[in-house]
């Protein structure tokens, strides 16, 4: 990426607006040789990315893909197919991420649709196998002079509506948030995580500091199921809060890496106390960086 990724990150908006206009063959040169190298998460399992962009000069060919209204005008679509695996749509949530942050190097704008998309068009247009799932799709594209003041306007929104870092996260228990003092280096970490864009906008992250670890806890929302109605149609949909701790995970790593903390992750659950029956352990990060 050739910006950095923290200023990415800060950039980065659901954009649903999309000037009628193909992606540069540039552009989604670099973007397909991304894809094409961004298959392996941090669990191991392999995602086959595709991208898919309007062929004809009129773009119309898109709009039979169907996305029930929600985005306008988009030229392309980032979808993921993904097999069976332990921890399989974390790892789908952090590498689409990362294309996510490269589409927005790249000056594109980007939206994760794991609703609003007709699941079976996409499956036609990637060639979907019978072992093979697409949790979600993004679409991509340049943002819409008209979106762009909206966008700003609601990306300010958007920031305003997270949760305070007291809620998202803690020191050695669930009781006890973190002071901010002792974040240290990781302030500006754990200010990617919370501008990590999540499903229904659910933030259903929970980062626990112990000694040199940050463990990170899924907190479900309660009644956010698997089926939902979405403009009057039952869609099954996938266990999409998991998809939204890759992302937490990819921004969290991300910014790590580029402050130069090291560290890795690991699944080592410590022995703390859930709040309640909707928590569950993910992984951690190992900070090689001891201040
Ligand atoms: C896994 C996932 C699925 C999402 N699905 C949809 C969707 O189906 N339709 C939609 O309009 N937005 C969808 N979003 C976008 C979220 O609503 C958005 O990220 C959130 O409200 C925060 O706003 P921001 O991305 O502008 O920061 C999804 C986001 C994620 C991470």
């Amino acid at each position: 990426m050739k910006k950095s990724v923290i200023s990415l990150v800060n950039e980065r908006f659901s954009c649903r607006k999309y000037m009628e206009k193909q992606i540069s063959n540039e552009t989604q040169r670099l973007l397909k040789d991304f894809l094409e190298n961004n298959q392996i998460g941090p669990f191991g399992n392999c995602i086959r990315f595709c991208l898919i962009a309007a062929t004809s000069s009129d773009g119309q060919e898109l709009k039979g893909l169907g996305t029930y209204g929600v985005i306008k005008g988009a030229q392309s679509y980032i979808a993921g197919a993904m097999e069976p695996g332990q921890k399989n749509l974390e790892d789908f949530g952090y590498l689409m991420e990362k294309a996510i942050l490269l589409s927005t190097d790249l000056g594109l704008g980007t939206c994760w649709l794991g609703g609003t998309f007709k699941k079976t068009s996409f499956a036609k247009k990637i060639n979907l196998t019978q072992n093979e799932t697409i949790p979600a799709i993004a679409s991509v594209g340049y943002i819409a002079d008209t979106d762009n003041a909206s966008g700003w306007l609601g990306k300010a929104v958007s920031r305003n509506k997270r949760l305070p870092r007291e809620q998202l996260f803690f020191k050695e228990t669930f009781t006890l948030p973190l002071p901010k003092s002792e974040e240290g280096a990781y302030e500006q970490v754990l200010d990617c995580v919370r501008l990590a864009p999540s499903a229904s906008n659910k933030q259903p992250w929970r980062i626990i500091k112990r000694d040199a670890y940050w463990h990170f806890y899924l907190q479900r929302t309660k009644g956010y199921g698997k089926d939902s109605f979405i403009m009057g149609k039952l869609l099954k949909l996938a266990d999409l809060q998991r998809v939204d701790m890759g992302i937490a995970m990819c921004h969290f790593e991300l910014a790590a890496h580029e402050l130069g903390l090291a560290g890795s992750w690991e699944i080592n659950e410590p022995n703390i106390e859930q709040p309640n029956e909707w928590t569950e352990y993910t992984a951690s990060w190992h900070s090689r960086y001891l201040k």
